[in-house]
């Protein structure tokens, strides 16, 4: 099973949308996907145009908000075929509460110690993050063994992602097996230069993580504001085009690891 974290501290550089395209692409070409929400905003859900009863602090804690024992099982969501979410959202907030009161020498790992799929029962598991750096977030790079990071080439400049990789050294010393896999250039604009140095400057420094930009694409904005991913709103967007692309890299990598041609 592959472990994808879809991370990056600087807010609104399209983590969301990369990890809900990305996990519908796996999910329509028969992998089976978990989608794991760890940000309070629950953007996911909406994204996918669902309302969970349950989600991750249920499966955590295996207690629902009133105390009530609740089934791991029972707080996974079945979304699309082949695709199910684990919920963020507001209960997090308390969930970060609760990670912060176990133990310190266990407080980081809970998370990779409690979400053990069945053998064979999943493909992926993609880690949608949350902005910042938290418990929560440390939680996510103990249990994810690929990161991949969208960068937005827009704004100032590539600001944010040398703190990121400092977060990212100190967690590799904890999880030896945590790569850095993929760097995602995100709302390419094709008529601004500004694009385009940026991603000369990313090439730079990321070669073998380098992906494909995914171009700015209205209709990638659009598609979420009525609960569907790329594929399902606009299949022959410029945008659906960029993830299938996307897909396929992430599956060609996975064959390349496990030695199949
Ligand atoms: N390639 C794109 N072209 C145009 N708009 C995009 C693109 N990617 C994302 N967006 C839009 O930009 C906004 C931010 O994207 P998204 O929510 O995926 O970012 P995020 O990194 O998850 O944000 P946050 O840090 O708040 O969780 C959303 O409105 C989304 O629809
Ligand atoms: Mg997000």
């Amino acid at each position: 099973m592959r472990k994808i974290a879809v991370a990056m501290a600087k807010g609104g550089v399209g983590k969301t949308t990369t990890a809900v395209n990305l996990a519908h692409g796996l999910a329509s070409r028969g992998q089976r996907v978990l989608l794991v929400d760890c940000d309070t905003q629950g953007q996911a859900a909406k994204f996918l145009g669902q309302k969970p009863e349950f989600g991750l602090y249920e499966f955590i804690t295996e207690r629902q908000e009133n105390g009530q024992v609740i089934a791991r099982n029972e707080t996974l969501h079945r979304t699309r075929e082949n695709l199910w979410l684990l919920d963020g959202g507001i209960r997090l907030v308390e969930l970060k509460n609760w990670l912060g009161e176990q133990p310190r020498d266990i407080r980081q790992t809970v998370l990779a110690q409690k979400l053990v799929p069945r053998q064979g029962a999943l493909d992926y598991l993609i880690f949608d993050c949350a902005p910042g750096w938290d418990v929560l977030s440390v939680n996510i790079l103990m249990a994810a063994t690929e990161v991949l990071c969208p960068v937005a080439l827009q704004g100032p400049s590539l600001e944010g992602l040398k703190t990121f990789f400092r977060y990212l050294q100190s967690a590799q010393k904890i999880n030896q097996q945590l790569r850095l896999e993929y760097i995602l250039p995100t709302m390419f604009d094709r008529r601004t230069r500004h694009s385009y140095q940026m991603l000369s400057q990313l090439k730079k420094h990321f070669a073998r993580q380098m992906c494909d930009p995914i171009h700015y694409s209205v209709r990638l904005a659009e598609a979420p504001t009525l609960g569907r991913t790329i594929f399902e709103y606009r299949s022959s967007n410029r945008g659906a085009f960029d993830y299938e692309n996307l897909v396929r890299r992430i599956m060609k990598n996975g064959s390349q690891e496990q030695g199949q041609p």
